[in-house]
């Protein structure tokens, strides 16, 4: 459940906040979104990040978020995340600046993180990652909810995606899928290019030592999945099984895929993405137009 956000003719955004949403209701925090927003919007190639004036309430979610998934980080995400999570070294007492995450992780692995305001669509999200550029949002989610946000915030972009950026070995499978998705133009095959990184660098999960760690980073930056994704049917890595699950992006998964090891998921992600082109959506059996 993304706020849609609503720009008017004078390039002005206005987020709003269905009902149920966490934000309705509470204006405060909406015009703080919108502010945030409107620096997304105002960004250009070249710019600097923008800094955002995080209130105390944000920094006060973050504390608490934070401090929950690096308990559960060490009991439930993989050795590469981990590690990845050490180097990257995020603030745990305040909101980090998106500049300051970009700066470390270029200085990792050469990935450079770029300003959201909303949904970025699939081909520009997906072709950005060929150049090592990661489009994240800036917001953080609303202080009634800190374990829970409808839409990707700061703490999925930066603890989920951030940290499995700060690994050389999973930022290279995001750049693969990156260079796939630019072959594989805007059809069906991009469809499968998003899916298969649904399920791997948003859900997936390997085994080590006999048991299912996270590296995904929905999975990462999810508290209450993380505590649950073992309950769930885990299947082997398998692309036409994932490419044809239909799939909810709101609600907990109830199938995910295991790779056996770090290795193996280079393997099948690597052999995936390579063979990537205009056609990969038909080989597949996927169908034009068909909702995803
Ligand atoms: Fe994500």
């Amino acid at each position: 459940m993304f706020a849609p956000l609503v720009i008017d003719a004078a390039g002005t955004p206005d987020v709003t906040f269905p009902p149920g949403h966490p934000g309705a209701g509470d204006d405060e925090y909406r015009m703080h979104r919108n502010e945030i927003a409107a620096a997304a919007l105002a960004y250009r190639d070249g710019d600097p990040l923008p800094d955002i004036g995080y209130t105390p309430r944000d920094h006060d979610t973050w504390r608490r978020i934070s401090a929950a998934l690096a308990s559960l980080h060490r009991e439930f995400a993989s050795t590469e995340a981990r590690d990845a999570a050490e180097r990257l070294a995020l603030p745990a007492d305040r909101v980090p600046q998106l500049s300051e995450a970009s700066r470390r992780l270029e200085h990792l692995t050469g990935f450079t993180l770029r300003p959201a305001a909303g949904i970025v669509p699939l081909s520009e999200f997906y072709g950005s990652l060929a150049d090592c550029m990661f489009h994240a949002t800036q917001f953080i989610r609303h202080p009634s909810k800190p374990l829970f946000s409808p839409e990707p915030d700061m703490v999925h972009e930066v603890i989920g995606h951030g940290t499995t950026l700060a690994s050389s070995r999973f930022a290279k499978l995001y750049r693969q899928a990156g260079e796939a998705a630019r072959r594989a133009g805007n059809g069906t095959s991009l469809k499968a290019v998003s899916r298969v990184f649904w399920f791997t660098l948003e859900y997936g999960v390997m085994e080590e030592n006999g048991q299912f760690m996270a590296y995904g980073a929905s999975l990462l930056s999810a508290y209450g999945e993380l505590q649950s994704f073992r309950g769930v049917e885990i299947r082997p890595l398998d692309v036409r099984d994932m490419v044809t699950r239909p799939y909810d992006v709101t609600s907990y998964q109830p199938v995910l895929y295991a790779a056996e090891s770090l290795a193996h998921l280079e393997d099948f992600l690597g052999e995936f993405s390579s063979g990537v082109d205009g056609d990969t959506g038909d080989r597949l059996g996927l169908v034009p137009g068909e909702k995803w």
